[in-house]
């Protein structure tokens, strides 16, 4: 597949980045007006709240959260040994895989997704979905270590033992509890022994209270002990947790 150098596009949705401004625009112009014409004390409080709000909220997930920015490895004890065959259940526009190889860069990587309805709700219709992908790869200057599988994380297909470590990031809480059940079973297959896994997961923590209220519904009704039971079930050792905004990270290790 021919891939051209280009800057990164991860693609996730305008408003997930710019969302808040749709808020802030507003609540700022009444404040304005309010103040020409003199409004009374509790309106002017409730529209400032509204401003202060989003705009906190707006610079967060811009510069902080950055979804559609270059990500860090949550912990340097995932794959200290800097090598290795990696696989990334979920990979998207290849955030996840770009972050891995990037910080590892003796590793190879197989960037495994569906690309199918999931995608198309997260990334939007457009051209083929291996194509972002690679494009990101070559963006990045990683495409040389990375292969691209269209398959079902919860029915992988690889042969037992075939892999270093595996990373995933905000795509095993995408699936019901039969599917997640289903993806750390075939992790914990094709995984070797020793090997690891990184397993990202959206948090519905005070952070993500505040920036998206009601609104981030997915993967929030799983807390650190839910998911802690679920992968020790699969056979792993958890052997790392930790949290940064909106976000629970799980450093894994088969025994
Ligand atoms: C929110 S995206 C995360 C992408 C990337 N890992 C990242 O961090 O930006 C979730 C991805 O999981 C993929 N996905 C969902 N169900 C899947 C399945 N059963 N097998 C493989 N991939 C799946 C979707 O296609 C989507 O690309």
């Amino acid at each position: 597949m021919p891939a051209s150098a280009s800057t990164l596009d991860f693609g996730y949705p305008w408003w997930l980045s710019y969302g808040h401004v749709i808020v802030l625009a507003p609540a700022l112009a009444l404040l304005l007006i309010g103040y020409l014409r003199k409004w009374s004390k509790w309106p002017m409080l409730f529209l400032g709240a509204l401003a202060i709000w989003s705009s906190a909220a707006f610079l967060l997930v811009r510069f902080g959260f950055d979804v559609n920015g270059r990500a860090a490895l949550p912990t340097q004890s995932f794959l200290r040994s800097g090598t290795g065959r990696v696989l990334d259940l979920g990979a998207g526009t290849g955030r996840s895989s770009i972050m891995v190889l990037a910080a590892r860069p003796q590793t190879t990587l197989v960037a495994l997704d569906l690309f199918g309805d999931s995608f198309e709700r997260h990334f939007g219709p457009g051209e083929s979905p291996q194509q972002r992908l690679l494009r990101n790869l070559a963006a990045a200057g990683v495409q040389q270590r990375a292969t691209i599988e269209t398959s079902d994380m919860r029915k992988l297909p690889f042969e037992a033992a075939s892999f270093d470590a595996i990373v995933s990031s905000y795509a095993v809480d995408h699936l019901n509890r039969e599917g997640i059940t289903q993806a750390l079973a075939e992790a914990a297959r094709v995984v070797k022994p020793g090997g690891e896994f990184l397993l990202i997961l959206i948090a519905n923590d005070k952070w993500a209270k505040f920036l998206f209220g009601p609104l981030l519904s997915h993967g929030g009704t799983r807390g650190s002990a839910w998911w802690n039971t679920r992968v020790k079930e699969a056979g792993f050792q958890v052997v790392e947790e930790g949290t940064y905004p909106a976000t629970l990270y799980l450093l894994l290790r088969r025994p």
